[in-house]
């Protein structure tokens, strides 16, 4: 049974862009007395948390969590207990690729009173700053959303012989490190090598990067690239209609198309 008057509110900070916070993210951002933040979420929307309201930064980083996620689980209980109202706040949503619902069974198993407040994921974000429907009439019947990072740095274990559905819409989180493996196992398991790639950095903040791409390339453009960042990568024929798409050399065999233009 919950007990105290204390409450997480496992909250969605979306994307980066303060605008696509949901309402209920901005309210509980001003009335919380604590913000528990991940290093994803955007110095813009940390900006939103009144001065007097403290904040606690447990950031993330690919390969390196400098506070494990152990320890954040028992900060959340503690902090409920000492009838607090905490907002605990991440990237995108809490839900996708978060490690919020771990959180969740932990304030459970304590009998901590939490609230989930989804937010608007990479993928949502990303794509639509870009004018790229992730399904599209013709284009995508459907969309996936894969982590492109195992734990303990694990080789990615997929279906791949069904994610290589030239109909569907791949969108990989935490890519960056896999993508040449990623790239090459879609290409081997029959997805065409010219097929489009949308990436973005940092997407819906001032600091957005992004290029597009076709599979057999993607690797070495990121890596030519300054991306400095999350990176998120769109795979499939919807990241054609990316309104950044720019003609491009007959040559180097990239796409030439801006069907949104
Ligand atoms: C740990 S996951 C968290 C995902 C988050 N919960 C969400 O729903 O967007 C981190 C990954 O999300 C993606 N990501 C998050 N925000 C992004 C942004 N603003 N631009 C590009 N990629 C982003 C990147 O792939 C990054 O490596």
């Amino acid at each position: 049974m919950p007990n105290g008057n204390g409450c997480v509110y496992l909250v969605g900070a979306g994307p980066g862009d303060p605008d696509l916070l949901t309402q209920k993210a901005a309210r509980l951002l001003k009335s919380a007395d604590v913000v528990v933040f991940d290093r994803l979420v955007s110095p813009e929307i940390i900006d939103l948390v009144p001065a007097g309201t403290a904040r606690l930064c447990v950031g993330k980083e690919p390969s390196h969590h400098p506070v494990p996620q152990e320890e954040i689980n028992q900060l959340l209980v503690r902090l409920a207990r000492s009838n607090r109202k905490v907002v605990r706040l991440k990237g995108g949503d809490p839900f996708i690729f978060g490690r919020g619902s771990e959180e969740a069974i932990e304030l459970t198993r304590h009998g901590v009173r939490f609230e989930i407040v989804p937010g608007i994921t990479a993928a949502q974000g990303c794509s639509a700053a870009h004018h790229v429907p992730l399904t599209h009439r013709g284009l995508a019947t459907g969309v996936r959303y894969l982590t492109g990072h195992c734990r303990q740095d694990l080789e990615l274990d997929f279906d791949w012989q069904g994610l290589a559905d030239p109909d569907t819409t791949l969108v990989v989180y935490m890519g960056r490190a896999n993508i040449a493996d990623i790239a090459n196992k879609l290409v081997v398991h029959g997805l065409s090598p010219d097929m489009p790639v949308l990436v973005v950095c940092n997407g819906t903040t001032q600091r957005e990067q992004c290029l597009t791409t076709v599979l057999s390339r993607v690797a070495a453009d990121v890596a030519d690239s300054k991306f400095d960042g999350p990176v998120l990568f769109i795979i499939g024929k919807v990241a054609g209609l990316a309104k950044v798409m720019e003609p491009r050399d007959e040559t180097t065999g990239d796409i030439a198309v801006n069907a949104l233009a």
